[in-house]
């Protein structure tokens, strides 16, 4: 059964060029892009994508620095999607995440961790749906 997940590459990311990369490694490992988008985040959009962490001593800089910049905001679909990406991008901690993930090739420190991608099938329902109407996902079976 196919699943969707909700992956954005950071200000960090976009600056540093590494868009390219981080698409490719998804799309070798075999993923379905089914939607893009660059935008400098709302803040109000931020405050709800993290309000699980609205408590957090590290909350407003962390949304600080997710509006410092242009993120890239992507859909990608397949087989087993959220927990596979999760390994793909590694522990949120980069000092935590093996050499071969995302973070623990690109990054040193949680808080410019390059990528975000969805911990869970209900959060990444929730984050697709907050990120993205339903016209701007491809649906790739449809043929008219
Ligand atoms: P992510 O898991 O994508 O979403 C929550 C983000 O909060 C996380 O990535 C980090 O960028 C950030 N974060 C989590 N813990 C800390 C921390 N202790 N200090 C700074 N930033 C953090």
């Amino acid at each position: 059964l196919s699943e969707r997940t909700l992956i954005a590459v950071k200000p960090d990311g976009v600056q540093r060029r590494l868009v390219g990369q981080i698409i490719q490694r998804f799309e070798k490992r075999g993923f379905k892009l089914v939607g893009l988008k660059m935008l400098k985040a709302p803040e109000e959009l931020l405050s709800q994508h993290y309000h699980d962490l609205s408590k957090k001593p590290f909350y407003p800089s962390l949304l600080r620095y997710m509006g410092s910049g242009p993120l890239v905001v992507m859909v990608w679909e397949g087989y087993n999607v959220v927990s596979t990406s999760r390994k793909m991008v590694g522990d949120t901690n980069p000092a935590e995440a093996p050499p071969g993930s995302i973070r623990g090739d690109f990054s040193i420190h949680i808080s410019r961790n390059v990528v975000h991608a969805s911990d869970s099938l209900d959060g990444a329902q929730r984050e697709i749906q907050l990120w993205f109407n339903c016209k701007e996902l491809t649906d790739w079976d449809c043929h008219d």
